[in-house]
């Protein structure tokens, strides 16, 4: 299965992306992640992409489109992949299904995440993530058994430098500028499913799941 997640910054996507990708079976592609390996590994292309990040924009489209198809080159992707955070533009979606084409295949489905703006507020501000296995969590609504340390293998957790105010106020206009236009994108291609990501992460996991059965069994 060849999968993308949408929806806003905040909506759910990596928490929701955990799950989902192993239900399906198929590796998990966050490009945020990446970026923020390389941040934190202080190569070149972090360098680069910190400058857009820190201030809420999008890392430009070449840049982030090479990344991508590098990953997906690789071996473990030729069963499927579930892609969050790209395409974020028009222009990588066509570049995707450009490339997809040249690989013989297709996207089988666009999973949109539909939640509130004062949500995604509430979600960010309490967000907490691992530094080692990048395992999501958050104070109130996901918290570990220990404050600030990862239940699965110990790592530290910390708040990342976008998750400000400021930056997610600019986050959420670039959301809506760049990238709710991709949900159009994909509806008129009639590979888009949104489901509604309020409430629970159990009940919106389970939402995406039944949401995406059909198209698993194709
Ligand atoms: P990226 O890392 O992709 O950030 P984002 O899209 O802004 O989304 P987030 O990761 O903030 O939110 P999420 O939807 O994953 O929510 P989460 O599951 O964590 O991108 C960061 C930056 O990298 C971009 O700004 C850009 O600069 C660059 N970049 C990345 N991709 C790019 C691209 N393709 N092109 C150009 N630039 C790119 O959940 C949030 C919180 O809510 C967590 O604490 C979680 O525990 C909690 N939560 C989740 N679900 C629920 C629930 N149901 N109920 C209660 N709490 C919940
Ligand atoms: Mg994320």
């Amino acid at each position: 299965m060849r999968l993308v997640l949408v929806g806003p910054p905040g909506a759910g996507k990596g928490t929701q992306a955990q799950f989902i990708a192993e239900h399906v079976g198929v590796p998990k592609i966050s490009t945020g992640d990446i970026f923020r390996a390389n941040v934190s590994e202080g190569t070149e292309l972090g360098t680069l992409a910190k400058q857009y990040m820190d201030r809420g924009a999008l890392v430009p489209d070449d840049v982030t489109i090479e990344m991508v198809k590098a990953r997906l080159a690789e071996p473990d992707v030729e069963p499927g992949f579930l892609l969050d955070g790209f395409p974020r533009t028009v222009p990588q979606a066509e570049v995707l299904e450009d490339h997809l084409r040249e690989l013989g295949t297709k996207l089988d489905v666009v999973l949109e995440l539909v939640v509130d703006d004062d949500e995604v507020i509430r979600r960010l501000s309490g967000r907490r993530t691992c530094r080692t296995c990048n395992r999501i969590w958050h104070v109130d609504f996901d918290p570990p058994a220990v404050e600030g340390v990862c239940d699965l293998d110990g790592g530290e957790l910390y708040q990342r430098d976008d998750d400000k105010a400021e930056t997610v106020a600019e986050r959420l206009r670039v959301y809506a500028a760049e990238t709710a236009p991709l949900v159009a994108h994909y509806a008129g291609r009639g590979v888009l499913v949104g489901i509604d990501a309020m409430g629970p992460v159990d009940d919106v996991t389970q939402r995406a799941v039944d949401a995406l059965r059909p198209f698993q069994d194709r």
